[in-house]
């Protein structure tokens, strides 16, 4: 069992304290996660040790460079269990790509009618690139509904796979929301057999559990290093090798190419193929370290606790007058558990919370149709991580009771 006070104590800024002498309570990791001191340090080591671009210079630091970016590439592919490097592409986040798959795979491969099934509570991330398509080429876009026990509707999503015309489905691993996580490996079977490809938005997945992109048998997936441990400004596209080589590049310029001559070129090899212009090197090195953090601790261990801890939080949550919770209660849920006070605003909630050094989320989340369809223009959200304890929970309770006194 892993213990988040020993784990907090190698987070520096968990060590701050707030006005009352006691420690930042942190519970917006779905957000972005804390980062421990050896990611840190493995900034720090590269700019004072090693800063030099990539694939580029034949002097030490620089050759010292590309090698440490492509040892991290190496642990992504294994934290994943993809085949190969050559399907690891770092991005700038998440976000950047899921549009290079709608912009290179959906321009190359969609035509007007086609269609692409989302569902009501994906990100906006995951979801606003697929409109932009729409717009432009004429796809047609269809949800899977969020059911009243916070779950996918999955015969409402067969009979779409059924009676469209679905080329992608493109659904969260893990809800930032609702915490919810659906049952991709079944879903991404149905997919395939109805003719479909599977894109997995593993931004809020990926940190908090074991993925294993080949048994979950995902066609891509995405996610942020931020939120699991790395720097801001890195993420991930993992792609299978076939689809990521038939599809056109998406940005260009230096490194994605193979030749250039005046009026044409050629394109480089998977990975560099989708990695135009100077890649975000610090960041890509000190992944590997918020990589072998994780892979020390074990996905299979932080799944565990951060499942107990949510119990915990959603039982203790449950006793304050008038919480409501949007998400499932127990079973397949992460460690996000957004909710709403019948007599407050969740930004007040949550700034009350903020002056107590309580650091929490409020606001649709960049998830504002799912907010719609549960009738609410925002809610208040607490995210757990490796580095929380059962303290924290009784912080957030001990808050949210002084929010109750001030105005329930
Ligand atoms: N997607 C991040 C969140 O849910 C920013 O807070």
């Amino acid at each position: 069992m892993l213990d988040g006070s020993v784990i907090l104590k190698d987070f520096p800024l968990l060590q701050q304290t707030g006005a009352d002498g006691r420690r930042i309570c942190y519970l917006d990791s779905g957000a972005t996660s804390q980062k421990p001191k050896a990611v840190i340090d493995a900034v720090t080591d590269y700019y004072e040790h090693f800063n030099a671009n990539v694939h580029r210079g034949i002097y030490e630091i620089s050759e010292r460079a590309t090698e440490a970016t492509e040892v991290t590439r190496k642990k992504v592919r294994d934290f994943v269990h993809a085949a190969s490097t050559s399907e690891i592409i770092f991005t700038r986040n998440a976000t950047e790509a899921v549009n290079l798959v709608a912009r290179t795979w959906g321009e190359a491969n969609l035509k007007a009618g086609d269609t692409v099934i989302l569902s009501e509570m994906e990100h906006h991330s995951n979801l606003v690139p697929w409109y932009m398509l729409a717009e432009k080429i004429g796809i047609r876009v269809e949800f899977v509904p969020v059911t009243d026990e916070f779950r996918l509707d999955l015969d409402t999503y067969r009979s779409l796979l059924k009676n469209t015309n679905a080329k992608l489905v493109s659904i969260t691993g893990m809800s930032n929301v609702l915490g919810t996580i659906p049952p991709v490996k079944e879903m991404a079977r149905d997919a395939h057999a109805a003719g479909a490809l599977f894109l997995m938005d593993g931004a809020q997945s990926v940190p908090h559990m074991p993925v294993d992109v080949q048994d979950l048998d995902v066609d891509f997936a995405v996610f942020s290093a931020h939120k699991m441990l790395g720097p801001t400004g890195l993420g991930v596209l993992y792609g299978k090798k076939a689809l990521l080589n038939a599809m056109p590049p998406f940005l260009g310029g230096g490194d994605m190419i193979g030749k250039v001559h005046l009026g044409s070129f050629t394109c480089n090899e998977l990975p560099y193929k989708f990695e135009a212009g100077t890649p975000s090197i610090a960041e890509e090195v000190s992944f590997g370290a918020a990589v072998d953090y994780l892979n020390a601790l074990g996905m299979e261990n932080v799944f565990a606790e951060e499942q107990r801890l949510t119990d915990l939080a959603i039982a203790r949550l449950s006793e304050i007058p008038g919480l409501k919770i949007f998400g499932p209660r127990d079973g397949d849920r992460g460690s996000a558990v957004s909710f709403t006070l019948d007599y407050v605003h969740p930004h007040d909630t949550a700034d009350i919370l903020g002056s107590r050094n309580v650091c929490v989320r409020a606001g649709h989340h960049c998830a504002m149709p799912l907010h719609e369809r549960f009738n609410v223009p925002a809610t208040t959200r607490a995210s757990f991580y490796i580095y929380n304890t059962e303290e924290d929970i009784d912080r957030l309770c001990e808050a949210l009771m002084y929010v109750y006194k001030l105005f329930g």
